[in-house]
């Protein structure tokens, strides 16, 4: 396991509200070496006190052991000050950290990822073995995906390379794995042939208060669906992997991205919804729409295709939204109804499909749709009603922040939960083509009021509830 992390951006809002507070907890928890040692590196002029000082200001340690980490964190912490433009200052300052191997975490705008490597490799970090992790987004667009992951490639191998999207640290999202492969009964029926459609939905209650600039340029199609719902979708739909290494996962986790069925003009408008939040109320409080001038979105639902002989002809909805009304994670599988109904009560249409609902935040669910006549009278017709069959955690078990999972990873090599460069690439080509079918369709942000599912329009996109119906329909 390397012990020396050098960390960019290290005043940056990723830093202050995940990444010190993970590191604490690893230390606390005596989960890394004992000369662990980190180079926090910032624009901002701090000296060792006035670094002490903000880090104990942001990073909440009110618990008496955390307290202890956060000490301990500080004695290991020597602070630089680098504008990361400056190659040959920055190769000064960080040559004396090359004396032993170690693990580079870029948590910058992607646009410093390639002079910040260029500066590392002159400075002799990136030799091998060390290591390079990459927050999300890489690059806008593909265009700008391969040009960083080609200039990389000129510093390091890929093999050396960490693309981080956190989502594949949460447990619950690896149970998606555990779930599909360790049992039978799911990967039987994991297919088109039994499959009707997928949701996948990702509701966010906060905005993007604090992030205007980097949100602007973004939008939710970029900053959550070509990184985190791709992701998800590529769990779900990727064919078993013969081993559970970094690129056996990875190889079939890309062929499920490269498979999407682009979008074109003429889909966009059946199979696409752009929101924007306005003023609404959020949990009880009274919030402010977002305003920015750029004609950003906030609230994406698409209907995707994975055209391959396992998914051919079944949609995989996707939404996700910033200021909703609640916020959760969930995946719901519905299964197509019984080929033949036999039964008298209730009449073939008012039968409930099957439907497997995970859901991995807040809590942890898993819910099995089926139907069954337990509950009806025993001496009449056979009487069917809709069952739930319930595994839910409960309490759900408390969780790791999901970069200390991933931290831990870099620092001892294991890229199974990262992402490889290809993968990057197909899924900005699929978004690619929505962002360039909106444009030419000149698709509109439709308002929906902060507090809602979304925009009118994207009704018929959200999962449907336990009990069959969709969550109501949003005031336009
Ligand atoms: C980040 C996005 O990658 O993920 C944010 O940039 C978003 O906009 C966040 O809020 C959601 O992560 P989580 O773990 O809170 O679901």
């Amino acid at each position: 396991m390397h012990d020396t992390l050098l960390l960019f951006g290290a005043t940056g809002d990723l830093a202050q509200r995940y990444l010190f507070p993970s590191l604490l907890h690893l230390l606390r928890d005596r989960l890394l070496p004992s000369t662990f040692r980190v180079v926090a590196i910032g624009r901002t002029e701090h000296d060792r006190a006035g670094f002490e000082a903000w880090l104990r200001d942001h990073v909440d340690a009110s618990d008496e052991r955390d307290a202890a980490a956060l000490d301990d964190l500080l004695r290991r912490t020597d602070y630089v000050s680098i504008d990361l433009n400056d190659q040959p200052s920055m190769t000064a300052a960080l040559a004396p950290y090359a004396d032993r191997p170690s693990v580079s975490y870029l948590a910058t705008p992607p646009d410093l990822f390639v002079p910040a490597a260029r500066g590392l490799k002159a400075a002799g970090l990136l030799e091998d073995p060390s290591r390079l992790v990459l927050e999300k987004p890489i690059g806008h667009d593909l265009a700008s995906a391969r040009s960083i992951n080609l200039a990389l490639k000129e510093c390091l191998d890929e093999s050396r390379i960490f693309r981080i999207d956190h989502y594949l640290g949460k447990a619950p999202v690896q149970n998606l794995l555990a779930l599909r492969f360790g049992n039978t009964l799911m990967e039987a029926v994991w297919h088109n042939r039994w499959i009707q459609s997928v949701d996948i939905l990702v509701a966010e209650t906060a905005g993007v208060d604090g992030r205007e600039g980097y949100y602007a340029n973004y939008g939710a199609l970029r900053d959550m669906v070509q990184n985190h719902m791709l992701q998800l979708l590529a769990l779900i739909a990727m064919e078993p992997p013969n081993a559970l290494d970094a690129d056996s996962v990875r190889d079939e986790k890309r062929k499920v991205l490269r498979a999407l069925r682009p979008m074109t003009a003429a889909d966009v408008g059946n199979d696409s919804v752009r929101g924007r939040y306005g003023d609404g109320v959020v949990e009880g409080s009274a919030v402010k729409g977002f305003t920015h001038d750029s004609e950003v979105e906030t609230f994406v639902a698409l209907r995707a295709y994975i055209d391959n002989w396992r998914w051919a002809g079944v949609p995989f909805r996707l939404v996700t939204g910033k200021r909703m009304a609640a916020r959760t994670t969930e995946v719901v599988v519905s299964f197509k109804p019984v080929s033949h109904w036999v039964f008298e009560r209730p009449s073939k249409q008012r039968a409930r499909s099957n439907r497997l609902r995970m859901r991995l935040q807040p809590e942890e669910t898993i819910e099995l749709g089926l139907m069954g006549s337990l509950a009806a009278p025993e001496w009449d017709a056979i009487e069917l009603q809709p069952l739930s069959l319930d595994l839910s955690m409960s309490p759900t078990p408390h969780r790791r922040i999901a970069y200390e999972r991933l931290l831990v990873d870099a620092l001892k090599g294991n890229q199974t939960l990262f992402v490889r460069d290809d993968e990057v690439e197909a899924a900005w080509q699929w978004i690619d083509s929505i962002s360039n079918a909106w444009q030419a369709a000149a698709t509109p942000a439709l308002a929906y009021p902060a507090g809602s599912w979304g925009p009118a329009a994207a009704s018929d996109f959200l999962p449907p509830k336990s009990n069959g119906h969709r969550p109501g329909k949003a005031a336009k």
